[in-house]
């Protein structure tokens, strides 16, 4: 089913979020210009060759450059001849030796944009930014903009996950949009997602300060529920309990629920350890600190599985890595990604190699970017040329394609028999009975 009213707009950045806004909008029906300052990123989308992995865009994307519906371009001035309603996706990672955000680029695309519009506009934030950015880019653009235009800044954060992106920007589960006072840039929203609310997803209009929390509350709230359940982690180490049956156990409580309670090597990727860092640092500007201190543990208990691992790898080596054969299984930060931003996974490999063992990695779609963040490390082509002749082999990243390994013809591959299960998804028994030494974080298997 498609919404009625077919519009006009723009994508400005097109990474992650960006290309799949982009594709996903001219899939709904509208005309959509997707700019990037990055050539080669809009001539791969140009060509109909998405630059990341990400399921089921792909399709989208070359669907609707033949129908003609999306286009890419490098210029700022296409964009704005083209539509009266922009989107702004660019980056807002950590700032180089501080924890707040970076945002440099989503100034740059206020000061690069607005003084090239005319008439009425709409800028809809979608960037994960700190609280009191909308307000403070609706004064740059205010600055910026000619006399008789109107550029509204409004926010529209968004939730997508990676590995699921078209069907959650399609299908969202909620649409946030922040207003200023007097604002009707929520009206022009319930056009762009007419289709989504028609199919019943909740429509919630807030002020500017309380959209751009709530993506921040959220994301800080799900690190907190993995840094809690790696927490309880550490006490089952200590303890001899199985942290799997216990999440198990109080996730059956719809209070608390089994989601984002996989103990494990813990989070990374390129959103959850900048924003909840970023959320910290502006507590502090806000005089606020106070109230997110606790970020800080769930941030320390989440670096600390990294180091855990390690150990474990150290310990099972006999009390050292030097010389020792490690096969590390994925480098992307979470399965269905080739996204390797502060992956717990490339981390943890990074780290045994510093320690002196050769290792071996494999990661179904993240090669490519995982070698130009650690170029040091040993790359192979397969599970199995992974395997061959290991000491250790350490599942860091719970790709299907792990999960669905067959012990036996496995064992029949390593030097040693030797297992970490880094994201608690192997049959422990099977392992076992195939001959393996199985260890996981926060069991005692
Ligand atoms: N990746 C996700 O799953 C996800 C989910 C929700 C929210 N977010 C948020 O969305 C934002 C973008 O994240 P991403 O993962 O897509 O990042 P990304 O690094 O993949 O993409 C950012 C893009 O912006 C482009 N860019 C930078 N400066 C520009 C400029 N001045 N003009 C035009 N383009 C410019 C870059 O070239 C790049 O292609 C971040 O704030 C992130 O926190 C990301």
């Amino acid at each position: 089913m498609k919404g009625s009213a077919h519009m006009r707009m723009t994508v400005i950045g097109t990474g992650y979020l960006g290309a799949t806004h982009a594709a996903c909008m001219a899939e709904l029906g509208h005309e959509v210009i997707g700019v990037d300052v990055d050539e080669a990123k809009i001539a791969s989308l140009r060509d109909g060759e998405v630059p990341f992995f990400e399921p089921g865009l792909p399709e989208v994307l070359e669907c609707n450059l033949d129908n003609g519906r999306l286009s890419f371009s490098t210029s700022y001035g296409d964009a704005a001849a083209f539509a009266h309603v922009h989107f702004l996706a660019v980056g807002t990672p950590q700032k180089r030796g501080s924890f707040a955000a970076d945002l440099s680029y989503v100034r740059q695309v206020i000061t690069s944009l607005v003084p090239l519009l005319e008439g009425e506009h709409i800028i809809f934030g979608k960037s994960t930014v700190p609280v009191g950015t909308a307000a403070e880019l609706q004064e740059l653009a205010d600055s910026l903009s000619h006399p008789g235009t109107s550029v509204e800044i409004a926010w529209n954060p968004e939730f997508l996950r990676e590995g699921y992106a078209v069907k959650d920007t399609i299908t969202p589960d909620r649409i946030v949009v922040g207003i200023r006072e007097g604002s009707t840039a929520d009206e022009v929203a319930r056009e762009v997602y007419a289709t989504a609310i028609e199919g019943g997803t909740p429509f919630l209009v807030t002020d500017l300060a309380t959209s751009e929390l709530v993506k921040v509350s959220a994301n800080a709230f799900l690190a907190t529920k993995i840094s809690f359940i790696n927490a309880v982690a550490e006490i089952c180490e200590a303890t001899g309990a199985d942290v799997v049956q216990l999440a198990d156990a109080i996730g059956h409580d719809d209070r608390i629920g089994r989601k984002f309670l996989g103990a494990g090597l813990g989070f990374g990727g390129g959103c959850l350890p900048k924003d909840i860092r970023a959320f910290m640092a502006r507590a502090g500007e806000l005089g606020t600190d106070q109230a997110l201190t606790f970020l800080r543990e769930v941030d320390s208990i989440n670096m600390r599985r990294r180091d855990r691992m390690v150990q474990l790898a150290r310990e099972v080596c006999g009390g050292s890595l030097l010389g020792k054969r490690v096969t590390v299984l994925g480098a992307a930060f979470k399965p269905n990604s080739d996204d390797v931003r502060d992956s717990p996974a490339l981390s943890v490999a990074g780290s045994l190699s510093l320690q002196g063992a050769a290792v071996s990695v494999y990661d179904p779609q993240a090669m490519d970017n995982a070698r130009k963040v650690f170029p040091t490390l040993g790359y192979v082509d397969s599970v199995q040329e992974a395997l061959e002749d290991a000491d250790v082999v350490v599942l860091a990243t719970e790709w299907q394609e792990f999960r669905d390994l067959d012990p036996v013809a496995s064992a029949a591959l390593v030097a040693q028999p030797v297992i970490l299960d880094g994201r608690n998804v192997l049959d422990v028994q099977a392992w076992k009975d195939a001959g393996w030494t199985i260890h996981a974080l926060g069991r005692n298997v």
